[in-house]
């Protein structure tokens, strides 16, 4: 029968796509359903890929415009095309989201779109606009429908003054004054863009530092490299009110803990203060599928939810809301459907944020060793001693490693350097084998790379770093 599946998977992210390939490689009949035209989710239409294209654009301009005449490249003018760089962005979405298309075809993975709703343990409705809807019979259900960006109160987003990241990626000019609420991942990801195309960036924080999950001196150091870049921070400020004109918007905004306000005029607000899950038409109240109180899809270590035979992986579920971490949830959630051991180890999900320098960081922080009372031993080298940091005149930043002190296994790292994304994965790697400080130490890292600063940081773990 054309409309009858073993696995529905509703969603076609990075969660729900690789969960729909990796059951059809186990032998399953699969559909995945997305509301979308084009697949790979919020990551590969408006997250991750574009986010990094627009990264490594803005980073190109800021360097052609600033940076390289020490270098003896002198440059007259650089003029900046804004459209041009949007629309090269696009052409990256556009050939990664058909490159999906590609993959679920030649898995043999039916894709259907349309918005699905969720009938029954069995059935599927996919309606869509112009089309009769359709219902489609299965054995199991994955939900993989992702996440939005959340409101303030008091400040509607209409995508053009009040942004969410989706709105910052498509603005039409530089704003003059670009305000950040919230200093996260898409908050420092996208005031770093359009702070490097030329607008000023400030940053209204909550807390009293920004990314609050990171290790504290990591975060500190962070936000000192940040600010010489031009960014400005606002801490443990939270904005109140805003009004918005067809000249920009007025923010009223006043200490966290209460005081007296002031006002923040800008061109464009982005509010970037974190996102809830997807859930929306889903029907999942109605059969009864148990949510926590942010609406997050409450799963058992299987990923199925208190309705048997309905699972959930990715960013609807508590945990991580990082593309790699819905990949893994939905590989393991399908092989234990088809009756395999998946598994994820939450410990070891890395987090990078792609500013320059970029941060990256697995395992614990500093301060949450403290806080488990596990003695730990520290070991750190700052990239200014590396050599090939000193190559390419960019020295700023350091790793970390913190060791168990009596086993010396290595429980977090953390990094400020370029290519810290790429860096740390030797420490994810050794990480998930249980590796010890000693052991990464004793590994031959190439000359002159980046990672000669991880093992130097593994050999100060013991006290004994040779190049400082
Ligand atoms: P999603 O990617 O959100 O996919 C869910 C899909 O389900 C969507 O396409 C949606 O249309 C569809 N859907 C929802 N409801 C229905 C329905 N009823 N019927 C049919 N379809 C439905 N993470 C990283 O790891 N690295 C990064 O660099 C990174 N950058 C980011 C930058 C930005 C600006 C943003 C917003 C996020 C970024 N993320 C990044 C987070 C990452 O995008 C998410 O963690 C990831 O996309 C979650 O995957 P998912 O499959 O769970 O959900
Ligand atoms: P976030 O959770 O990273 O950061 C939100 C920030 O807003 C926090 O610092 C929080 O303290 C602050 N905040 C909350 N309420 C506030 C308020 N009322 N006023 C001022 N500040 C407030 O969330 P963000 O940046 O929206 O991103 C959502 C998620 O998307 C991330 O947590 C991450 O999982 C994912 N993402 C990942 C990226 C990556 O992997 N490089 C890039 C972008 C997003």
């Amino acid at each position: 029968m054309p409309n009858e599946f073993d696995l529905v998977v509703i969603g076609a992210g990075p969660g729900g796509y690789v969960a729909a390939i990796r059951a059809a490689q186990l032998g399953l009949k699969v559909a995945c359903v997305d509301r979308r035209t084009s697949l790979g989710g919020t990551c590969l239409n408006v997250g991750c890929i574009p986010s990094k294209a627009l990264l490594s654009a803005s980073k190109k301009f800021a360097d052609a415009s600033n940076n390289l005449s020490e270098y003896g490249i002198e440059i007259s003018s650089v003029n900046l095309n804004l459209k041009k760089m949007m629309a090269k962005k696009d052409s990256i979405v556009s050939e990664l989201t058909k490159g999906v298309e590609f993959l679920l075809k030649k898995n043999n993975v039916t894709w259907i779109t349309g918005k699905a709703k969720i009938k029954s343990p069995s059935e599927v409705e996919v309606i869509s606009k112009g089309a009769k809807n359709v219902l489609l019979k299965t054995s199991k259900i994955l939900i993989a429908t992702g996440s939005e960006s959340t409101p303030l109160p008091n400040l509607k987003f209409d995508e053009k003054r009040v942004v969410t990241s989706t709105g910052a990626l498509e603005l039409s000019e530089v704003p003059k004054h670009l305000v950040v609420v919230g200093g996260g991942y898409i908050g420092l990801e996208m005031g770093s863009i359009w702070a490097r195309l030329g607008a000023k960036v400030t940053v209204v924080e909550f807390l009293d530092r920004i990314v609050p999950q990171m290790d504290v001196e990591i975060g500190r150091k962070f936000q000192r490299i940040l600010k010489m870049q031009g960014i400005d921070f606002k801490l443990q400020t939270k904005v109140t009110q805003g009004e918005v004109s067809s000249s920009g918007v007025s923010l009223n905004i006043e200490p966290a803990g209460g005081g007296t306000s002031s006002n923040l005029k800008c061109d464009v607000v982005l509010v970037a203060i974190g996102r809830a899950p997807f859930i929306e038409d889903l029907g999942i109240e109605k059969l009864g599928i148990n949510c926590d109180k942010k609406g997050f899809i409450l799963i058992d270590g299987d990923f199925e939810t208190s309705v048997p035979g309905i699972f959930a992986i990715g960013d609807c579920v508590p945990g991580p809301m990082l593309a790699h971490k819905a990949e893994e949830d939905g590989i393991a959630a399908v092989e234990i459907m088809a009756g395999q051991t998946g598994h994820v180890d939450y410990n070891l999900v890395p987090g990078v944020i792609y500013t320059h320098p970029e941060v990256a960081s697995i395992g614990r922080t500093e301060e949450e060793l403290k806080e488990l009372g596990i003695p730990y031993s520290k070991g750190s080298f700052p990239f200014s001693a590396n050599s090939r940091a000193k190559a390419v005149n960019e020295t700023e930043g350091l790793v970390k490693i913190l060791a168990d002190a009596k086993t010396d296994k290595v429980l977090g790292v953390h990094i400020i350097s370029p290519d810290a994304g790429t860096v740390i994965h030797e420490c994810v790697t050794a990480m998930t084998y249980g590796a010890s400080a000693e052991d990464i130490a004793r590994t031959c890292h190439a000359h002159p790379t980046l990672n000669e600063a991880v093992k130097e940081a593994a050999l100060a773990v013991d006290g004994r770093t040779i190049h400082i």
